[in-house]
């Protein structure tokens, strides 16, 4: 039996995010990692990111980026009735982020479960919440993304700096909701992942392999243990295509011709990557939103901060094809498709 009050199509009722007031430039690195403004700026488009001196955790992010998407979508928190959180810097080891939220938010007996997708969580969060709401399992679904990297970075001279020069400190947070008009809302959805490549970019430790799960002499400044290792290059080339291939897709099942994409919305990992998707795609660069030269990359929240600046800047309209990208770690990879 098909219930009548299931809505055909889901979409953003609202968004919001929140960066913490330090900001940190190239310059203020290179002393310390052994880089350069100049080195950051051309490989990567960097050129400040957030570090969270004054904030207490991913969930201390996360709450009024959540609160602001909330209100923007008309709504009070104990409307939400799932909570999604993606992060791969939660706020303890476990329970994972969404209890916490959950208990900050001041929302009795809802549900919540935390994505292990690093930085495409938040796709993956769109997707499953429409899932939840077009099947009638919840009708208002909080995603966020939510990161502080810059407690996990290794600033020991120019061991880590590879990637620590990568990542900033952010959250961001969308409301999903039922749709009024069954043409606009989120149209399809691509979904990727690949375990083959998971140790190319990843933490390795502190976790259950070692026994113990830290040692001595695994412990910061002497080793890196702790912190991200990647294989920069071998990333680069498979983001470029998985994020182009996805990008095809999410058109494809559509229905509808790539050309016909208003705004491409791609995770902020690097701005050559996002160049190079665009170019592959032909798209010129008022068909492509990026903001990595403010944040760097924020993970799990790099595309509700970047819709929300978006938006705010008057670059969607009404009927516009939105498409969000993005590729991370696991390898994990996907796109969507919005009709705003
Ligand atoms: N400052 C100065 N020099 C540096 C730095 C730095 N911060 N980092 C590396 N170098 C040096 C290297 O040591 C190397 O020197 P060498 O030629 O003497 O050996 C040289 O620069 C070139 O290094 P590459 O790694 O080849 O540089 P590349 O142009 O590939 O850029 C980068 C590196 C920016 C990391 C790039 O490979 C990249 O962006 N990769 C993808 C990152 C990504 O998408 N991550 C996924 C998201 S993260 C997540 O999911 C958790």
């Amino acid at each position: 039996m098909v219930r009548s009050d299931v809505p055909p199509r889901s979409r953003l009722l609202g968004w919001g995010f929140r960066v913490p007031s330090t900001v940190v430039t190239n310059d203020d690195l290179s002393p310390i990692v052994e880089t350069t403004d100049e080195w950051i700026q051309q490989r990567t488009g960097i050129r400040e990111r957030r570090y969270a001196d004054d904030v207490d955790g991913s969930v201390a992010l996360a709450e009024p980026a959540a609160r602001d998407a909330i209100a923007m979508a008309g709504l009070v928190p104990t409307d939400i009735d799932l909570i999604i959180c993606g992060s791969l810097s939660p706020d303890i080891d476990w329970p994972g982020n969404s209890s916490l939220l959950h208990e900050r938010l001041g929302i009795p007996a809802v549900t919540g479960f935390d994505l292990r997708n690093q930085c495409s969580a938040f796709v993956y969060g769109l997707a499953i919440a429409d899932q939840y709401i077009r099947t009638g399992g919840a009708r208002h679904v909080l995603v966020v993304g939510s990161e502080i990297h810059s407690s996990g970075l290794d600033f020991e001279g120019g061991r880590g700096r590879d990637v620590t020069v990568l990542f900033g400190d952010g959250a961001g947070a969308a409301v999903v909701g039922p749709s009024d008009d069954a043409e606009r809302g989120l149209l399809s959805f691509a979904l990727h992942a690949d375990g083959e490549h998971a140790e190319r970019l990843a933490v390795i430790g502190p976790a259950c392999r070692q026994k113990p799960r830290l040692r001595a002499d695994q412990i910061p400044p002497e080793s890196a243990f702790v912190y991200p290792v990647m294989n920069g290059r071998y990333v680069f080339k498979h983001a470029v295509e998985g994020m182009t291939e996805a990008v095809r897709e999410v058109a494809a099942k559509a229905g509808v011709a790539v050309e016909e994409i208003s705004m491409l919305l791609p995770h902020q990992a690097n701005l050559r990557i996002n160049q190079l998707v665009a170019m592959g795609l032909g798209f010129d660069e008022t068909r492509m939103s990026n903001n990595i030269d403010r944040y760097g990359n924020t993970t799990a929240a790099t595309i509700p901060i970047l819709l929300t600046e978006t938006a705010a800047a008057g670059k969607l309209e009404r009927g516009d094809l939105v498409c969000f990208a993005a590729f991370g770690a696991g390898f994990t990879w996907g796109a969507a498709l919005y009709r705003w």
